[in-house]
């Protein structure tokens, strides 16, 4: 089992207890900034109304406010993708909340009750290494993203 698969069953572990979406994205965050190496900041943003809001998150003091096609977590949020950034420096708009961040990985959330799947938060977390974010890693955190959308009540 690789630490994606075994964070996915800590997931469910964690909702099983409380699904409710505070203490398991709190609980998240807070996996995979301990885990995952070369980390500076993990958490989520969280769709609320016409933009994103900060939700619980581990590392520095961030940005509260996110907006649709602004930034990583504004693009991958308004098209619904994933977005893998070897350097942030490099993205046209990219939000810096910490100047340390060089890289950045961000996955949409969605809400699978509504039958059109829509994108209710994003999970995104930074690394001050270039090109931090391989293909495994993002395989990894995307089983992490569908093992929330199934077990948190949102
Ligand atoms: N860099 C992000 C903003 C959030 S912080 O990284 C915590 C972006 O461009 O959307």
């Amino acid at each position: 089992m690789n630490q994606y698969e075994l964070m996915a069953k800590q997931i469910e572990a964690i909702a099983k207890e409380d699904p409710d979406r505070i203490p398991v994205l709190s609980n998240t965050s807070a996996l995979i900034y301990d885990t995952v190496t070369d980390v500076n900041w993990a958490g989520f943003y969280l769709v609320d109304g016409d933009h994103l809001t900060l939700g619980p998150f581990q590392g520095k003091v961030a940005c509260i406010h996110l907006y649709p096609h602004k930034g990583v977590c504004g693009t991958s949020w308004a098209e619904d993708r994933p977005l893998v950034v070897a350097n942030v420096h490099e993205f046209e708009g990219h939000v810096a909340c910490d100047s340390k961040t060089n890289s950045e990985i961000v996955i949409p959330i969605h809400d699978l009750r509504n039958p059109e799947h829509p994108v209710i938060g994003v999970l995104d977390i930074d690394s001050i290494f270039l090109d931090r974010f391989q293909p495994e890693d993002r395989e990894g955190l995307e089983l992490v993203v569908r093992t929330l959308e199934s077990v948190t009540r949102f």
